[in-house]
């Protein structure tokens, strides 16, 4: 299934307050979903710049958005580097920026990577689709116990994360922790405490490794930062978000913006989606859009 629902669709667009011609950044393309419309309000004269860090879904929006005639470049980059990938478009100044952070549909259901607990997949849960760099894998097969701790407490809110990660210690002693469903068995075994709990006892461990594997909050930091830097004055971010830790690092940076003189938050509090959307995909039910407009 080669599909995302596209989350607060018309409000993040329509947030951004896009006129025809405008030079557009998205920093998650995915499949394209915000994209098309993005594209569909800069009309023939505008530029769009977007980037994913995975490969695979940047290239399927490549092909789905090939009627739209506006000019198209498509980086498959962190949006952390914002900066650099703008000065290889040849752009100093953007009007508008979307980030919808997270994952895709796509990514959870369809790439083996291990973003699942529901299935048995190489434990790898980078966002990326080549296989460098830093793996959910390593994370629980080499690293300490405490850290592994420290970020299942950190990242996921998991209160019992020093027992989690007791048992993954314990578990790898025995053989590698290779993938997403062993891990799940792990995880379950060592919580067996929690009946009550209406959450799946794996849901806040995976959520925490995927953080880690793919420094989120350090790029969602990074890209906030350097995208600000190069927005045009009047020129809006919309960040989507879909949980706590990232919607609170964006609501402190755009308040320092606005209380340094240098912006203006367009959502004073943060846009939800209706209850229609979240009928319609209940994967939506935790975003939160925050917009802030350059001075
Ligand atoms: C929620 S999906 C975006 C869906 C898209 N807006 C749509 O409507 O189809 C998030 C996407 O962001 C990408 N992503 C997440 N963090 C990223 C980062 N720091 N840099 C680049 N891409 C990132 C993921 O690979 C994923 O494809």
């Amino acid at each position: 299934m080669d599909r995302h629902i596209s989350v607060l669709l018309r409000e993040g667009t329509e947030g951004l307050a896009i006129k025809e011609g405008a030079t557009v950044f998205e920093g998650t393309v995915g499949l394209g979903g915000h994209s098309r419309v993005l594209c569909e309000k800069i009309g023939k004269p505008g530029f769009f710049i977007g980037t994913d860090a995975d490969q695979e879904s940047l290239s399927i929006a490549e092909e789905r958005l090939k009627d739209l005639p506006c000019k198209k470049l498509f980086f498959c980059d962190n949006f952390r580097n914002i900066d650099s990938v703008l000065a290889k478009a040849g752009v100093e100044k953007v009007d508008a920026i979307l980030l919808d952070i997270g994952l895709s549909n796509r990514q959870l259901e369809v790439t083996p990577r291990g973003f699942s607990f529901m299935r048995d997949e190489p434990l790898l849960m980078t966002f990326r689709s080549s296989g460098d760099g830093l793996t959910a894998r390593e994370i629980v097969n080499e690293w300490a116990e405490d850290s592994i701790a420290d970020i299942i407490y950190g990242y996921g809110e998991e209160r019992f994360a020093r027992r989690i990660a007791r048992g993954i210690v314990e578990a790898r002693k025995e053989k590698p922790i290779e993938t997403s469903g062993q891990l799940a068995e792990i995880i379950k075994k060592s919580v067996t405490a929690r009946r009550f709990s209406k959450i799946n006892p794996t849901t806040k461990t995976f959520q925490a490794l995927r953080i880690a594997v793919n420094d989120e909050l350090g790029a969602l930091r990074e890209g906030l930062r350097k995208g600000f830097a190069h927005l045009a004055p009047q020129g809006r971010m919309a960040v989507i978000s879909f949980h706590s830790l990232e919607d609170r690092i964006v609501k402190e940076f755009f308040r320092q913006q606005a209380m340094d003189g240098n912006a203006t938050i367009a959502t004073k509090k943060p846009i939800v989606p209706s209850d229609v959307e979240i009928k319609e995909n209940p994967k939506s039910r935790s975003a939160k859009l925050r917009i802030i407009i350059k001075n």
